[in-house]
């Protein structure tokens, strides 16, 4: 049975990043597929110290972290997922806080000992997961997917992950109702994307 591991970014109960996810795993459970939500907002995880000492040692394994806290339970929940759903909101033109904290502590995915300029992804040579992308924005999807980081930061979540981003679900104009709902061509679009994954 495929394992699809959802995280989602948003701050809110039921909003439409939630809702998004939501109707996502139930089609692709329908589907027979096996799905976990990740909800980062009741997830214990501290900021990345930026000290490195994940990125040290060589090899495909993610690296460990000095911290202590529920970031180890969510990588190996990471590794044995085999599709990805990678949620977030919009917020001042970027992923949520809490989003970009996670991004963060992915660190252990990148070899980079000291003499290197730069990271080198542990993932680049494994086999393709897949993953799904879902933002959401109070600007139009059709501007904002270009003019705001977020979906570029997730995608870079995907890659750093070893994941080939297989489709996106941008919701734009959501901010105009305090309770915005899935809109029918929103589900429609979550029909078809489920079908890429499983
Ligand atoms: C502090 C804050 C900053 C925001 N910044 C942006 C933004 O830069 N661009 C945008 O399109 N929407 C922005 N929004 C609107 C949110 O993206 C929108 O309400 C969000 O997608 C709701 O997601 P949710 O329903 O999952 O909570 C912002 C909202 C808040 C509260």
């Amino acid at each position: 049975m495929s394992k699809v591991l959802a995280i989602n970014g948003s701050y809110r109960n039921e909003g439409l990043t939630d809702q998004a996810v939501e109707a996502l795993a139930e089609v692709l459970e329908e589907a027979g597929a096996e799905v976990e939500i990740i909800l980062l907002r009741d997830y214990p995880i501290r900021f990345c110290l930026n000290c490195r000492a994940c990125t040290q040692r060589p090899g495909a394994a993610p690296g460990e972290c000095l911290h202590n806290d529920g970031m180890q339970e969510l990588i190996d929940k990471i590794e044995r997922a085999d599709f990805f759903i990678l949620a977030s909101p919009t917020n001042f033109g970027s992923v949520t806080a809490i989003f970009k904290r996670f991004m963060e502590r992915l660190a252990g995915y990148a070899y980079w000992p000291w003499e290197l300029n730069g990271p080198q992804y542990r993932k680049a040579q494994a086999a393709k997961k897949k993953a799904l992308l879902v933002s959401s924005f109070a600007a139009p999807a059709i501007l904002a997917r270009w003019f705001f980081g977020t979906d570029k930061q997730l995608k870079m979540t995907a890659k750093v992950l070893g994941a080939e981003v297989v489709g996106s679900l941008y919701t734009g104009m959501i901010a105009k109702q305090q309770h915005p709902k899935l809109t029918e061509g929103a589900r429609a679009k979550i029909r078809l994307l489920a079908g890429r994954l499983v």
